[in-house]
């Protein structure tokens, strides 16, 4: 039985499977985005260094897209589950789609980037898309002139705040996984340490994810449909 009080430490992980009722594409279902392209092409640093035109068409196609998506009500869910836990809340996203800041969501760790942003590859400078000249294939830096990378975390490269993420999961008494097929480490990996700390594991999907062994309650189905109606069960007094 999951109850959840404004007392209780909770942390969220979402994939793409929660925006997915916004129209963006998952990874690994048919006609996903990784089934058009070779990963190792568009979401690697050695791809962007043998063809970095090709890897900004991919990344401004995403991030033109992500522009036009709305949140869907499992985003705003989770952001009626941040105002009544307030600090005990922390949501951990694999997306970059900056979906859950724009539904509301503020302790949000986007652990993988975000497409709203890139940076330098030479002095490091961050820049937010919305103000970099998207008409040249390579879109150059403003302060050194050289060429600029999406802020998105690569295979081969190390996700954004994992100290932090260690810090919490030693803390929480639930551990939920909304839209997330559990293939890709350390995201996936974060439920069985949750779960050898001692915290309740929960999962939302639409298919058992991958590592669904480490999972105590599992919700099948699409989290806009039923993850609202979920919280409203979970934080009843
Ligand atoms: N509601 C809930 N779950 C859904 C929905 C939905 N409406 N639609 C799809 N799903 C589930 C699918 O069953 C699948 O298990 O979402 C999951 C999406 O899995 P992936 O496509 O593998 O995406 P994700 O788990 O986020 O991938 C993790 O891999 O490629 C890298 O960096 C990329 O962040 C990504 C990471
Ligand atoms: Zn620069």
């Amino acid at each position: 039985m999951v109850r959840i009080t404004p007392k209780s430490k909770v942390i969220v992980l979402t994939g793409a499977g929660i925006s997915a009722e916004s129209g963006i594409g998952t990874f690994r279902a048919a006609n996903g985005l990784w089934e058009n392209h070779n990963v190792q092409d568009i979401a690697s640093p050695e791809g962007f260094k043998r063809n970095p035109c090709l890897v900004w068409q991919f990344y401004k196609k995403r991030w033109l897209q992500s522009q036009e998506a709305m949140p869907n009500p499992a985003h705003f869910a989770l952001v009626k589950l941040e105002q009544y836990l307030g600090d005990g809340f922390r949501l951990i996203t694999q997306n970059v789609d900056g979906l859950h800041s724009r539904a509301g969501s503020s302790r949000v760790w986007e652990i993988h980037g975000s497409l709203n942003r890139c940076y330098c590859t030479n002095c490091g400078v961050s820049a937010a898309m919305q103000d970099i000249d998207l008409t040249q294939d390579i879109p150059l830096c403003p302060k050194c002139g050289s060429s600029l990378r999406p802020d998105i975390v690569w295979f081969g490269e190390i996700p954004y705040f994992l100290f932090e993420i260690e810090g919490a999961i030693k803390q929480c008494d639930y551990f939920i996984i909304v839209g997330t097929s559990g293939v890709v480490y350390p995201a996936a990996g974060f439920v069985l340490t949750a779960s050898l700390m001692g915290a309740k594991t929960i999962a939302l999907n639409l298919d058992e994810p991958d590592n669904i062994g480490f999972i105590d309650t599992f919700y099948q189905g699409k989290s806009g449909e039923i993850l609202p109606a979920l919280i409203e069960e979970w934080i009843k007094p």
